[in-house]
């Protein structure tokens, strides 16, 4: 029972129409609490310590053999229980006392013999079937669980009494468990007042249940297990139905019978109320050879559905079997899980909008050239055997009313050599998914499809040169083998795009350009390569202007190697790396800096003075080693001659003399000190200037006016020695600015454009190394001893 339930719901696509809701509650709940799922976990007693906050406890298969008050009265949020598939033997209800919400309490497939009376007042489902009562589990005090809705009970004896209880229940499902019955009033049962009832028949035939069923306020039944005589209860049972009923959804499932009694009992349904019938797991044991089929009289019938047919002979003209199914006037009809490998079109216009053949072994020769089913809306051929696209899309062209047509589960290809494909007009919605499918499929694509599902194909790419899908709003090409984010060129209108699965490493430039009308992008679980192309993709993920659905979990780096695994919400990388020309930029702007620091740094510390003072020190250094002294020094007495403005006297007697005399190493000739009687001052000075190893001008502006022409004399006539300005050293005491210099003095131009002189520095740090290096420019061994003088 509980399994034919399972697979009922679990084809949900096929009967959605005729489903009734019976466990509502625990799906509302569910989603609004907290959910703690211990079944099948092997426990022999409820764990202790649960969540307090549980609103959902599922303890269902496992071995679980009592229970005691401790084990619930702390949840006191609790409104599901599922205890279902336990070992209970004993349970009394007063141990849920305080669980004031429990509202769903599921104790069936246990091993219960007794009931205990106390009333759950809370409850709105209860669950006791399947159990081992020897009597009927029901006592008075049930009559104050004034809210139950669903009550499922297992019942071995039938006494009119037991039932007067549920006289004072609203219910609205009452489920009764009677394969084990063995004992049972004769006659009409008692009327169950409920909206729905289930009840699962004895298995031992003689009990005449169906027949005396009185169903005046019940909408829905649902009857398992019918074979043998209780096939002819139930005919005779829907045959006796009341015109005037209420009844309108039948579903009937395990049967055993025969083509006659399913004929009998189709044809009573058609004659009925009923609106919703549904068969599940049915047999049908002997074909005859001449089959007797249905006659179409009016009827109040809007669907019918049949699951897991299995016919017992196959001697029998099949023809006439799917014949009787597609001739029946009526809006719906599914015939799934049943192996039939063909359907006939309809010999007059048919009422059919809907139709679902899913899981069966239909080809493609299914509704070819099929005219009859014009008012068709949905056709639902999942799981088939179909093969050619084209063939199917031409069925389609003759059905004026299709807008969904689901072809998924196939084995579907087209080829472009194939010839073109013609769809129905009016088609919106396409389910292509799961067949053999490669890109070839985007020139065999309905013009007017809204909703395509593609996924889980063979595509690696979509071609350029396709037709325009311009009303496409929502495509599924998950699970395929594409390289990259399409571009949306061809797909004006498109929304929602899932691309999920595939093998995109990073989405193309033309996907940003042509894709900005979607809404919701799916793309997790691909192949990501987390470089700089991916920037404009993880900004989507996070601030849009498209959704990407799944943002962050589905969505991990897989190259390079060392980020694999990583989360693209976590990937960083900087705009410069990524951005050549800003790169550029930046780079520039450093080199400019450091340009402009080092210069300031020169100017702030007079860096290049340094240099050149070193420089020339060198080159000192350099020359008096090459130098032999002794060869030209045989009649030098000085180290240096000292020329000066008598106006600049004061610095050179205070400081330039006793700095260079200090260590007593060096000799100076001074004109004055060293004077001549008799000779002229020039010629003294010239005297003075062939003794010393090296002449010293100090150079101001004051020397410039007054003292240089002594010297241009001396100059014109020696030009050796002019031009060996070796001997010469020049300091530049105070800066001479050019025009002070009279135009006639050549020499001197030249001598200050060379810049070989060495300038008195204004701060007294750097003095230390001014006398350095004029030291080391004069330094020289002298042959004659000191006292010569
Ligand atoms: C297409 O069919 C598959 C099952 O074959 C289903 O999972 C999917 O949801 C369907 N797509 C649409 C859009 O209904």
């Amino acid at each position: 029972m509980a399994e034919t339930k399972g697979s009922g719901t679990n084809n949900f696509l096929c009967i959605y129409i005729f489903t009734i809701i019976f466990w509502n509650n625990i799906y509302v709940s569910a989603e609004n609490g907290f959910i703690a799922d211990y079944s099948q976990s092997g426990l022999d007693t409820i764990p202790k310590k649960l969540p307090a906050h549980t609103t959902v406890l599922d303890l269902s298969h496992n071995n679980i053999s009592e229970i005691q008050i401790s084990d619930f009265s702390y949840l006191n949020k609790l409104q599901v229980l599922i205890l279902s598939h336990n070992l209970i033997g004993k349970l009394d209800f007063s141990v849920f006392q305080y669980n004031e919400d429990l509202e769903h309490l599921d104790l069936s497939h246990n091993n219960l013999q007794t009931l205990s009376c106390y009333p759950i007042t809370s409850l709105k489902h209860l669950d006791l079937s399947y159990n081992n009562y020897a009597a009927m589990p029901t006592c008075l005090e049930f009559g104050n669980m004034l809210k139950l809705e669903y009550l499922g009970l297992s019942v071995r004896r039938i006494h009119k009494s037991d039932f007067s209880v549920f006289s004072l229940l609203q219910l609205n499902t009452l489920f009764l468990d009677l394969e084990d019955l063995s004992e049972s009033i004769s006659g009409n049962l008692p009327v169950f007042i409920t909206k729905s009832l289930q009840i699962a028949l004895p298995k031992n035939s003689e009990f005449s249940i169906v027949l005396y069923l009185e169903v005046n306020v019940t909408e829905s039944i649902e009857l398992s297990n019918i074979q043998g005589k209780q096939v002819n209860d139930l005919i005779m049972f829907l045959s006796q139905l009341n015109k005037s009923g209420r009844l309108l959804n039948l579903t009937l499932n395990n049967l055993q019978l025969s083509w006659q009694n399913l004929i009998d009992i189709i044809q009573n349904v058609w004659e009925s109320t009923i609106e919703y019938f549904s068969i599940y797991h049915v047999t049908i044991m002997e074909l005859e050879i001449i089959l007797r089929s249905l006659s179409y009289t009016d009827t109040s019938l809007k669907a019918l559905t049949i699951e897991n047919a299995v016919a017992g002979s196959s001697s029998f003209s099949q023809d006439k079997v799917y014949r009787t199914f597609s001739d029946m006037n009526i809006a719906a009809l599914s015939i799934s899980h049943s192996g039939i490998t063909h359907m006939v079109c309809p010999s007059i216009p048919s009422s059919f909008t809907y139709l679902c053949f899913s899981n069966n072994t239909l080809t493609d020769i299914i509704f070819k050239d099929c005219n009859n089913l014009n008012l068709l809306e949905t056709l639902i051929l999942q799981r088939n055997r179909l093969s050619r696209l084209t063939t199917v899309s031409l069925m389609t062209t003759l059905m004026k009313s299709l807008k969904y047509l689901d072809l998924s589960q196939n084995l579907l290809q087209y080829e472009d050599y194939e010839n073109k494909c013609n769809w129905g007009e009016n088609l919106v919605t396409l389910n292509l998914s799961s067949n053999v499918l490669s890109e070839s499929v985007f020139r065999c694509l309905p013009v007017n499809i809204q909703m395509l599902d593609l996924q889980n194909n063979q595509i690696s790419s979509i071609p350029k040169e396709i037709i325009e899908l311009n009303a496409l709003e929502e495509i599924n090409l998950a699970s395929n083998e594409l390289a990259d984010l399409p571009g949306c060129g061809q797909f004006r209108s498109l929304r929602l795009l899932n691309i999920e699965m595939n093998s995109v490493v990073s989405p193309s430039s033309e996907f940003y350009q042509t894709c900005q009308g979607i809404k919701e992008l799916k793309a997790g679980h691909n192949p990501f390569a987390c470089t700089c192309e991916l920037r404009q993709f993880i900004n989507l993920g996070k601030q849009g202007p498209m959704e990407l659905v799944d943002w962050p979990d589905s969505y991990v780096c897989e190259y390079p190697d060392y980020l694999r695994e990583t989360s693209l919400k976590d990937f960083h990388i900087s705009e410069v790396v990524c951005n050549t020309s800003l790169l550029v930029t930046v780079v520039l702007i450093s080199a400019l800096v450091f340009m402009g620091v080092v210069s300031f740094l020169c100017i702030r510390f007079d860096i290049p003075w340094y240099l050149k003072m070193l420089w020339q020190w060198t080159k000192v250094k350099h020359r008096t080693r090459n130098n032999k002294p002794e060869d030209m020094l045989s009649n030098i007495q000085f180290h240096a001659f000292i020329s000066y403005s008598e106006r600049d006297s004061d610095w050179v007697k205070n400081v330039l003399i006793p700095n260079l005399e200090k260590d007593r190493s060096v000799r100076i000739c001074q004109h004055e000190r060293n004077f001549v009687a008799g000779k002229s001052i020039v010629e003294n000075i010239i005297d003075c200037i062939e003794k010393s190893y090296k002449s010293i001008f100090v150079l101001s502006p004051n020397f410039v006016q007054s003292e240089w022409c002594h010297y241009e004399l001396y100059f014109a006539h020696h030009k050796l020695l002019s031009e060996n300005s070796n001997s010469l050293i020049l300091i530049l005491l105070d800066s001479i600015p050019a025009y002070i210099i009279p135009a006639r003095y050549h020499k001197l131009k030249a001598l200050m454009a060379k810049r070989t002189y060495l300038e008195w520095p204004k701060e007294r740090s750097k003095h230390g190394l001014f006398w350095i290096n004029l030291r080391a420019a004069i330094q020289i061994k002298l042959p004659i001893s000191e006292e010569v003088i």
